[in-house]
């Protein structure tokens, strides 16, 4: 019994993971190979693309990785895009790059630390003074923190800024996005770019006021934590926005495993971490396989060879299995844009389709309480800074 399932779910591990090495694509016509602009190709055929409807898109995180070539794609196709960033001097570099490409590509830039309450805050008295519509908000913008590091606000710096700051930005822009989608008549949509490292989290471990200061501090597990509150947080908006019948999605992503600074800042933890237990268990299964049909013996010690591979080669050849970051924003557009996401809310996509999370991170009652604790926690903050 036991060994029958242990069976099956390598047999749905080795064949996501072929699925995966071998780009094949899913129901939605794409998979890990396919790049944002392949993926956004039929969004001029879209709903988005009525007259006199230009989209305004929010990208967080949009000077480096995954978020500068998200900000690049949705440009290129239209969207007039504000990257709100600490670092403007990065952000105009991003914004030179893009309108090299695409001359008329409209690009807005302004300030934010996604770590700062106030400054987030700060952030949306700007943008809404401009008066310009928001029909797409892409919480792309992470950190990874080897150490335990805190933010102004005192609240542990990952959690802050991946999760935290996110939320004050989704909440104090989400009337706007509500009246948009009403004037416009076209659906707005709120992006979470979470992780599948997510699936690491118990539920014994995912405790508020531990998570705003933990005792005991590990980075990847920070790191991790604060993605899963993403997949949480957009599900929980997306239950309360279906209850006003709002015209506003809101849906989870994981980009893959891509080749930017948030991965190389870690030395491959999270990416060797993460390919190295597909990649085994992939060739383990295929390895016990072979050895089965040929009848060898020493299936044993072939598997203990392999798991003594130097750990610095099999990162090197984990890092060959990366998505570009071209790949990697993929999914993020595919959800911003594409007509065959019309309607769909509450969900996690992974290699542009929709796919299964795990099981801490659809539960409806700990999305609502994380909800509940973070809005008292931010009101708390914000009540405090006013007197
Ligand atoms: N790369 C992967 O393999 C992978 C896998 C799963 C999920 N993800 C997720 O994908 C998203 C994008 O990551 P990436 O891989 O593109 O990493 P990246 O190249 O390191 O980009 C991270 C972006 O976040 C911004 N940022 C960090 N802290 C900020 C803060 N306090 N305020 C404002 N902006 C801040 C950075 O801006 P600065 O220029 O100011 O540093 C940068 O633009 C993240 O949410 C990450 O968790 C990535």
């Amino acid at each position: 019994m036991l060994v029958g399932k242990v069976v099956k779910k390598l047999s749905i591990i080795m064949k996501e993971t072929l699925r995966y090495l071998a780009g094949i694509a899913g129901p939605s016509g794409y998979g890990s190979n396919s790049t944002a602009e392949q993926v956004t190709q039929d969004s001029s055929s879209s709903l988005f693309s009525l007259p006199n409807s230009q989209l305004t898109a929010i990208v967080t995180g949009a000077t480096s990785g995954i978020g500068a070539e998200t900000a690049r794609v949705l440009a290129k196709r239209g969207v007039r895009v504000v990257i709100p960033a600490r670092d403007l001097k990065r952000a105009g570099e991003v914004r030179e790059r893009i309108q090299k490409e695409s001359p008329k590509a409209e690009i807005i830039l302004l300030e934010i630390d996604l770590s700062s309450f106030a400054s987030v805050k700060r952030f949306c008295t700007e943008f809404l003074s401009l008066g310009l519509p928001l029909n797409i908000l892409i919480n792309n913008a992470g950190k990874f923190s080897q150490k335990l590091e805190f933010s102004e606000d005192k609240i542990e710096m990952t959690f802050a800024t991946n999760y935290l700051g996110h939320f004050l930005l989704t909440e104090l822009l989400l009337d706007k996005m509500v009246d948009t989608a009403t004037n416009m008549g076209i659906q707005g949509r709120i992006i979470n770019v979470s992780s599948v490292l997510h699936n690491w989290v118990k539920k014994e471990h995912f405790c508020f006021t531990n998570l705003l200061n933990p005792n005991n501090y590990n980075g990847t597990r920070a790191y991790a934590q604060s993605k899963l509150a993403n997949i949480l947080h957009a599900k929980e908006i997306a239950r309360q926005l279906k209850g006003r019948n709002a015209r506003v999605t809101v849906n989870a992503v994981h980009p893959g495993i891509v080749k930017t600074g948030i991965v190389r800042d870690h030395k491959g933890c999270i990416t060797g971490m993460y390919f190295f237990y597909r990649l085994y268990t992939t060739m383990t299964l295929i390895i016990c396989l072979v050895s089965n049909i040929f009848g060898r013996e020493n299936s044993k010690s072939k598997l203990i060879s392999f798991s003594n591979l130097p750990a610095d080669s099999l990162f090197f050849f984990a890092s060959k299995l990366l998505k570009t970051s071209a790949q990697g924003a993929s999914t993020t557009c595919y959800v911003a844009l594409s007509p065959k996401t019309e309607g769909v809310t509450g969900k996690y996509f992974a290699d542009c389709n929709e796919t299964n999370c795990s099981t801490l991170a659809n539960d409806e009652s700990e999305a609502q309480k994380l909800w509940k604790q973070s809005r008292a926690l931010i009101r708390r903050h914000l009540h405090q800074a006013k007197q």
